[in-house]
């Protein structure tokens, strides 16, 4: 399969092909994904909740993510893998953005992903003037969640929409190649779309955006709980408890391995 590309981004938005996006840890998982042609796999710093068991995203680090990215990496062919800049590895500076994005891509991503918009946008310009393509993650931002008092949904009212829009056009003019926009309300996603010559991915943010992301584990419900955004695709999770249980009770009842599972 043709690899996907930065360029494969802007096309599919000028066509109108909603892009697809899904988080991905692992080799195995990424392989899943890439086979059923999801167009971009996200090493998302949410592997610090769904896959380290932490209550929020601020405890990763670049080691882990860089760990995360080179699995993923050899497990895809065709999607375009896009790593997390983790909380702290960005913020201070452009040189620091910029080293820190590098490990990334030296771990085999083909783009990074990092937190803010106008705060953010010489970070996005160094990486982006450098040749590390960048995606902006603005609206709902996980690493500032202390700040904005947990998941709230963001640019409800004019004013919070404009903050909103001058997100989205900084991370435009500083070279992005597409933006995540993340619990925005979908008339105000739609908006951003429109104004936007760059893609948009939404997350809990409607149907009109030029493509969407989910968390891989919410998706398939291997948790009891997903944000109400969510739908369930699968029910992976309770299928592999089914499984488990059956694996204990088929040793504990000798029922497995018979003769034909032994050499
Ligand atoms: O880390 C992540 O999974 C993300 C998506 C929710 C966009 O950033
Ligand atoms: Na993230």
């Amino acid at each position: 399969p043709r690899r996907v590309r930065i360029a494969h981004l802007h096309e599919a938005k000028t066509h109108g092909d909603p892009l697809t996006m899904l988080t991905a840890y692992d080799a195995i998982v990424a392989s899943i994904f890439d086979r059923a042609g999801v167009d971009m796999l996200l090493v998302g710093d949410s592997i610090g909740t769904t896959m380290f068991g932490e209550a929020n995203t601020l405890g990763v680090e670049l080691a882990d993510m860089v760990r995360a990215t080179k699995s993923v990496a050899k497990g895809t062919e065709r999607a375009l893998v896009v790593a997390d800049l983790p909380f702290g590895t960005y913020e201070s500076s452009p040189e620091q953005a910029f080293a820190s994005a590098a490990q990334l891509i030296k771990a085999g991503a083909h783009a990074v992903k990092l937190e803010g918009g106008v705060r953010v946008a010489d970070q996005i310009r160094q990486c982006a003037t450098h040749g590390i393509p960048v995606i902006g993650h603005i609206g709902f931002t996980p690493q500032a969640e202390n700040a904005l008092s947990g998941p709230r949904i963001q640019g409800r009212g004019e004013e919070a929409a404009d903050r909103v829009i001058e997100d989205a056009v900084a991370v435009q003019e500083a070279g992005a190649s597409a933006v995540v926009l993340e619990m925005v309300p979908a008339e105000l996603a739609e908006r951003i779309t429109s104004i936007l010559t760059i893609p948009t991915i939404g997350i809990g943010a409607g149907p009109g955006t030029d493509g969407q992301v989910l968390v891989w584990t919410d998706m398939v419900a291997m948790t009891d709980w997903q944000p109400s955004f969510v739908r369930i695709f699968g029910e992976i999770g309770t299928a592999l408890q089914g499984a488990a249980t059956d694996y204990v009770d088929a040793v504990k009842d000798r029922s497995f391995p018979t003769r034909e599972h032994s050499f």
